[in-house]
Parts: structure tokens; sequence; C-alpha cells
């Protein structure tokens, strides 16, 4: 599709910031929104990341009216569409997002570019317009040779354009994503995820992906915000989201799976000593804003960051130590998983043959600089 960005269009739309703030939304006794607050830049793409259950559906449908919050203001560019307070409650039609979920919904009855029209008809756009609309959004998203055909003769990826092109076609203030590449192949994923951030530059229409894949989210949004129980827990940049997780949930979340317990001794601007629980020594780490001398953190790194000192069993500071109970292959590598008496950590290394521990062996582990102290 990128080729097609180069050609002149008339398409665009000024993307509109959007702010929700203290939603809440329960479904009987189920409280799925928490008095969750989202600010979304004008022309951004943001990512909502977290897991299954979270409320990530439940928000798009309560921004783009689908669903009612039972509390909290949302405002899309100057226009309050929600506010429980003074009930105001604007319909779907007249917010006038774009949305695209995971079922990609096109009428199997119409062509493609029937499908993509059917915004515009419904908006009773005179029919000279509707045509060039479509044919200009066709062509953005690279649909101009299937116009005519109904959508069950295109491969997946195609219909999911078709969907997008019917999300952008009334050139919504924003488009909302429900993981709408989780039904294609991780191929044609990256490349779809490529040419929606390459539509998104292009239009600058703001965008909200909803996405549980971290790697997903860190290719194409300028801000990522995890959700947890119903609440944003933290957002920022791709690299601040995966670097600095200011929580073990979102460690978690984006890969870190060595957790160490310990108790923070001192603070000095971003990092600070942490005096690890058990036999563990003392750490010199990142710590997370807001966390302060006496405070219970875990101390969390990645696998392919921590290594391993064979045979040396006094501990300097950042370092661990640690009985190996398991080797395990992992691809080119190895994965070596080791008791360190509170804790179990599990470090990969490449394969160095003769220089692998062995199960029973004591050994010590370092902990990386990029090791950090998260809230537990
Ligand atoms: N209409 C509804 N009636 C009752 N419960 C609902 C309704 N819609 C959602 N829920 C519940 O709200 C919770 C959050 O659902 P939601 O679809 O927002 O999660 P999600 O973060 O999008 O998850 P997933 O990643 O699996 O899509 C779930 O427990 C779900 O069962
Ligand atoms: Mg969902």
């Amino acid at each position: 599709m990128t080729e097609h960005l180069t050609n002149a269009s008339s398409l665009t739309t000024s993307g509109t910031g959007i702010t929700v703030s203290g939603v809440s939304k329960r479904f009987r006794d189920n409280h799925i929104l928490r008095s969750l607050d989202l600010d979304v830049e004008p022309g951004s793409f943001l990512c909502l990341l977290g897991p299954s259950g979270c409320g990530k559906t439940t928000l798009l449908r309560c921004i783009s009216g689908l669903e009612h919050p039972d509390e909290g203001v949302i405002r899309i560019g100057d226009t309050t569409v929600v506010d429980t307070a003074r009930r105001v409650q604007v319909s779907p039609e007249r917010r006038g997002l774009g949305m695209v979920f995971q079922q990609y919904a096109l009428w199997p009855h119409m062509t493609v570019a029937d499908n993509i029209a059917y915004p515009l008809r419904k908006r009773r756009v005179p029919r000279e317009q509707r045509t060039r609309k479509v044919t200009e959004i066709a062509e953005i998203v690279g649909l101009s040779a299937t116009l005519h055909r109904p959508p069950r003769q295109l491969s997946g990826g195609q219909q999911q354009r078709v969907a997008l092109a019917r999300a952008l076609v009334h050139e919504p203030p924003a488009l909302l994503l429900d993981e709408p590449l989780s039904n294609v192949d991780a191929t044609l994923r990256r490349q779809l995820r490529r040419e929606l951030r390459d539509l998104h530059d292009r239009l600058g229409t703001t965008c909200i992906l909803v996405t549980h894949d971290q790697a997903e989210a860190a290719g194409v949004a300028d801000v990522i915000a995890v959700v947890q129980d119903g609440r944003i827990v933290q957002s920022g940049t791709p690299r601040e989201i995966l670097e600095h997780p200011a929580t073990r949930f979102v460690a978690e979340f984006v890969g870190f799976d060595n957790f160490l317990e310990g108790r923070i001794e001192n603070v000095e601007g971003q990092r600070g000593v942490v005096a690890l629980s058990g036999a563990g020594g003392r750490v010199e780490v990142e710590i997370a804003p807001g966390a302060a001398a006496g405070d219970t953190v875990v101390v969390a790194a990645r696998s392919d960051t921590l290594t391993i000192d064979r045979g040396s069993v006094d501990p300097g500071d950042g370092q661990v130590s640690a009985t190996v109970s398991r080797v395990v292959p992992h691809g080119s590598g190895v994965e070596i998983e080791l008791d360190t008496g509170p804790s179990t950590l599990t470090v990969r290394e490449h394969l160095r043959p003769g220089t692998t521990p062995s199960p029973g062996e004591a050994v010590t582990v370092s902990l990386p600089r990029t090791a950090r102290a998260v809230a537990s």
C-alpha cells in the first residue's frame, strides 16, 4: 500500500483529541471500567494494551457510543459526547468515529465498493461524491482492482483492508481499531501493521488500537496505555513502557520474567540500592518513579539479560547466589532455571559447549544495569 500513499488525495482527517475522565461501567455486579482516565492527543496513535477481559473493548464501545458508561465524561475534540452527571449521551452516528473490529463484518451480498460506500450512503452523500471518495480510499489501501467483487472472493488481508477503507471513507475524526489484526497470519499481520501506521501518518487520523500483543503495540504506537482491571495503570511511549515499567503487572506484561523481592535502602535520582530478601545481596538498580526508601519492591529483569558465573559462591554487589535446578534447550541456546532460596530465576544463554552449568551446581547470577525495582 505504501506506494499508493504518495498519490495526491483530498481525503484527510484532522485528527481529533479524545479525553476520557472518570469513566466507570458495570455489567450487573461486575465493575468492568473503574473510574478510567485516558488522554489521546490529536493525530496520535495510541495502543491500549492489556490482558483478556480487562475492559479494552468495553472502553472502545463507550468512546464510540455503542455502550453507555455509568459514570464519567468523554470528549471528542471540543464536543462532550458523554457526561453522565448532565445526562449527555451523544449517539454513535453523531460521534462519527471510524471502527474496525476483529470480525470485519462486511456485507456478503454487496460488492467491495458498496461495502466501502456504506457509511457515505447512510450519510446521504451524493452518488458522484461517493464514487470519488470510494475510488480514492480504495487506491490508498490498495484495493482498486477488487472494487466490483464480493468480499468472499478476497483474502483475509484484503477483507481487513475493506473494513479499514469503510471505517475511513467518511473521514472520521478518529479511528477505533479493536484487535483488527488478530485473524491474519504473522507475516501479513506485520505488513498490515506497517500499512496501518503509514495510513495514520498519511491521513493524520487519531487512532486507538486495542491489542494484547506488546510487540504489535511497540511497532505502531506513539503512546501505549496499559489497562489492568478497568484502569489505565501506566501510559507512555513504547520505550518507556517496555524499558521502564512501573509495576510488576506491567513488567510481566511486556516480557520481564524474573522477579526478586527486596526492600529499597536508598534512592538517588532514578537509581537506588535494593537489599534482596533471603540470601540475596544488595543490587544497584533503576527505581520506578514514586518509590522511596523502605518500600517493598520486586527487582525485575529479562531472562536474556542475566548472566551466570560458574563456581563463584561469594556474590558481590549486583549479584545473587543460586543453585541450578534445570537446564533446558531453548532455540539455539539454553534456558537455565535457578533457585535463589526465596525465588526462582530463569536465564537464557547462547549455547557455549563446556561452559553451561549443570543441575545442582552453585553459581552466581549477575543482574544487568537494566534491572529495575518496581511496585510488587
Ligand atoms: N454486554 C456485556 N454484558 C455482560 N458482561 C460483559 C458485556 N460486555 C463485556 N462484558 C464483560 O466485561 C469484561 C471485559 O470485557 P471486554 O470485552 O471489555 O474485555 P477485553 O479487554 O476487550 O478482552 P479481550 O482481550 O478478551 O477482547 C469481561 O469480563 C466481559 O465478560
Ligand atoms: Mg476485546
